[in-house]
């Protein structure tokens, strides 16, 4: 296999990273993906950072020994603000892309200059996004909401193949108390008219928090760009696959917990056969 040929590979913590692989399937429709839920360990977002690192580790160092993968997209913003540095360090020469919360696109989207912020514990107190948040100091005011319990929500609801009545309440329920902590939404003065979304999970309960804010409020994720920046790196690499014939089918999504749900996520979400999903086992320890 020449290196053009060779996959991407991708992980989360979860199914939530499939939501940027989704985004990287639409721009990179002829490369090969080899994602990796680590389904089996989530949630990343309330364990801590030695944890996550260790687990990051792990995941890289497998899915370069196993599936020689080109380049690594960390499609979870936990483990990209508690690892990425030092995924870079360790393996300087592999094209390396991470997710953090779109705090740039949503000062240049919104009007009322009011940002709200959801994402993981794990992400929203750690010192990469007071950096991020450091150099917009007085752009904007931003209304920072960590969402205990709703990645791991999100994950329980794909245990059945159809989203089940209890599982949407609770998400639901979730959203509502958040969302509802962070003061008022709305495109006046003084309300929040832009939500990021900072864990990749959340994408798949944005009906639900359009269903709670209401149509003017603009949801942001961070799926195109990431999907975009990945295109430069392989490009600059000299290592895109080429571009010419029918689009790849070759999708590999391989999970650390129960087989059924990454299915039924698949499925569910990005309209991908069961038979794509695999179980792997990869213990817990240090990398
Ligand atoms: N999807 C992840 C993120 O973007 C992690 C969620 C979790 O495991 O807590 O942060």
């Amino acid at each position: 296999m020449t290196a053009a040929q060779q996959p991407i590979g991708v992980f989360d913590s979860g199914v939530g990273g499939l939501s940027v692989l989704q985004a990287l399937r639409a721009e990179l429709p002829h490369e090969r993906f080899v994602y990796l839920a680590d389904s089996g360990n989530a949630p990343y977002g309330e364990r801590g950072d030695a944890f996550v690192q260790a687990r990051t580790h792990a995941i890289t160092d497998y899915l370069l020994r196993e599936h020689h993968i080109k380049a690594l997209v960390v499609a979870c913003n936990t483990a990209t603000a508690a690892a990425i540095h030092e995924v870079r360090a360790r393996h300087p020469q592999l094209p390396l892309v991470g997710v953090e919360p779109a705090l740039k696109p949503a000062v240049a989207a919104s009007r009322t200059g009011r940002i709200g912020v959801i994402g993981t514990r794990g992400t929203l107190t750690s010192a990469k996004f007071a950096r991020l948040l450091a150099t917009l100091d007085g752009q904007a005011q931003f209304v920072v909401q960590p969402c205990d319990g709703l990645a791991h929500a999100i994950e329980r609801s794909t245990a059945q193949a159809l989203p089940t009545a209890p599982d949407a309440t609770e998400t639901r329920a979730l959203c509502a108390r958040y969302t509802g902590l962070m003061g008022p939404f709305g495109i006046q003065n003084g309300q929040i008219d832009t939500l990021v979304l900072g864990c990749t999970h959340y994408v798949f309960v944005q009906d639900e928090l359009r269903g709670l804010l209401g149509p003017e409020v603009r949801l942001i994720d961070t799926g195109e760009p990431v999907a975009r920046q990945t295109r430069r790196l392989l490009q600059a690499a000299s290592a895109l696959a080429p571009e010419t014939g029918p689009p790849t089918t070759a999708i590999t999504l391989l999970t650390t917990g129960a087989l059924a749900p990454l299915q039924n996520a698949a499925t569910r979400w990005l309209q991908l056969p069961a038979q794509c999903c695999a179980t792997i086992d990869l213990p817990v320890g240090p990398a």
